[in-house]
This record gives C-alpha cells, sequence and structure tokens, in this order.
C-alpha cells in the first residue's frame, strides 16, 4: 500500500510538471551586467537579455518571471527548481552541457582584456601579466581560463559580481580585468580612460565554446524546443535585430 502511494504522488508530481507544460516559467538572471542586465535608475529590469528573453517569452506565448540570482549559485538554482531556466550571459561550453541544457546560441560576443589606457602592460602573455592583479567574475569562462592559464604568475582577484571588478578597476586595485567583451566595454570603454588590451577570443573552446545560451533542466527537451523555435522566429521577423541595435550600437 505504501508502495502504491508513493507511486501515485511520484505520477502526480510528474504528471502535474507536465500538465504545467510550463505556462510560467521563472528565469534565473545574475545582475548587473550591464549592458545584458541590470536595473535602471528606477528599478526596472533592462537589458539586451532581458529584453530579448521577454520577446521570447511573448512570442512562445510562455508567462515569464526574472528570479534574481548571484552567478555562483546560479547552476544550483536551475538544479534545485528555484528557476526553470537560466538567461545571464551564460557561455555554452562543453563542461556545462554535462549539467544543463542549453538553447541555441543567441550572441556570440568574444571575451577581452581591459586595461588602463596608461598600462605599462605590452600584451598580455605570461611574461607581462606575471605579478600583475587580475580581475574576474568568480566563476566564468574568464576566471576559469585565467586561473588554468595564469594562475601560477598572476594575482587573480575574483568577485562576485562584474560590476565589483569595474569598481576595482577605477580605484586602482587591478592592472587588468578578463570579462565578456559586451560587459567590458559597457562598464570601462565609455570615457576613454581604458582600452582593450591583446586579442578577444573565441578560442579555446573549452571555455570559450559556442556563443551565450540559455539553460534548461536536462530534461526539458520540449521547454528548449519552444525558446529555440521563438529565437528562430524572432531572428527573421526582425524583433531580434530591433533589440540588439538598441544596446550594440556598432
Ligand atoms: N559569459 C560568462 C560565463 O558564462 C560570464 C557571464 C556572467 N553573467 C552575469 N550575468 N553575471 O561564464
Amino acid at each position: 500500500r505504501l508502495l502504491t502511494v508513493s507511486l501515485l504522488g511520484a505520477a502526480i508530481a510528474a504528471g502535474s510538471a507536465q500538465a504545467r507544460d510550463y505556462d510560467t516559467v521563472r528565469i534565473g538572471v545574475d545582475i548587473p551586467y550591464v549592458p545584458m542586465e541590470y536595473r535602471t535608475p528606477s528599478g526596472e529590469l533592462a537589458g539586451f537579455d532581458i529584453e530579448l528573453g521577454n520577446a521570447l517569452c511573448k512570442q512562445a506565448e510562455i508567462q515569464c518571471n526574472w528570479v534574481e540570482q548571484g552567478w555562483d549559485g546560479i547552476i544550483p538554482g536551475l538544479m534545485s527548481r528555484k528557476f526553470d531556466a537560466i538567461m545571464s550571459s551564460m557561455t555554452i561550453n562543453d563542461e556545462r552541457r554535462q549539467q544543463v541544457l542549453f538553447s541555441d546560441p543567441y550572441l556570440v560576443p568574444p571575451s577581452a582584456w581591459f586595461a588602463p589606457t596608461d598600462t605599462s602592460m605590452k600584451g598580455v602573455e605570461s611574461d607581462d601579466l606575471k605579478g600583475r592583479n587580475i580581475g574576474v567574475q568568480r566563476g566564468t569562462v574568464q576566471d576559469n581560463y585565467v586561473t588554468d592559464k595564469f594562475g601560477d604568475v598572476a594575482n587573480i582577484q575574483r568577485y562576485a559580481s562584474a560590476d565589483d571588478v569595474a569598481v576595482d578597476m577605477e580605484t586602482g586595485r587591478l592592472d587588468i580585468a578578463f570579462l565578456d567583451y559586451p560587459t567590458g566595454q559597457a562598464a570601462l570603454l565609455k570615457d576613454g580612460e581604458y582600452k582593450t588590451l591583446g586579442k578577444m577570443m573565441t578560442e579555446p573552446k573549452k571555455y570559450f565554446g559556442d556563443g551565450f545560451g540559455i539553460a534548461f533542466r536536462q530534461r526539458d527537451k520540449a521547454l528548449a524546443d519552444k525558446f529555440n523555435q521563438a529565437l528562430a522566429t524572432l531572428k527573421s521577423n526582425g524583433t531580434y535585430d530591433e533589440i540588439h541595435d538598441k544596446y550594440f550600437n556598432e
């Protein structure tokens, strides 16, 4: 009898997830991450991910709610059902594919090094970075890359948010920052005090993978497909370009 009850319980739990069929999808996001996700001075969520995400939900006829989540807890938050998707400039790579199911890429930006315009650094080889303070957001692909590549020679400073990286660049505590290009550009390149140093990278693939994707739980293939279809539609009907041009004017 106990067995029957627990089987029934499991069937109801599974069935209700099915029946609900995600009329409401909660999307986890780590802010601020200009120009991708942030709050306006009046407190509204804004940014490329937010607008594209809302447009995708509208196209797919899904009700979406944004749930704020610090970056280091964002995959655990998806797994523990705190939310059902992650749309937070998350880079698609094989390591993460072991844990989550990604949508098709919706943006493919490089990563880049940002340093004060008057830096004495000439490049971003081990010799240049020796003894330097490198700022990254903790748990990002940029963190993983510099940790593996320069962990022995440089002082890697890991911050909870990309905003904190920008703040410590401004206080002079950092010599260089390694960030997704759009975020470094929006946070640091606006007033001529900083420049991009070294090359921007989409390689090595192990870290920088295949662009930004929306992450889902592995079993939510049907939900990922809905978002992929919606993305294809918004790309063909001009909505994607409209949102893109609003945030990236180059
Ligand atoms: N693209 C980088 C990564 O996936 C950093 C993303 C950080 N996103 C954010 N909203 N803070 O590792």
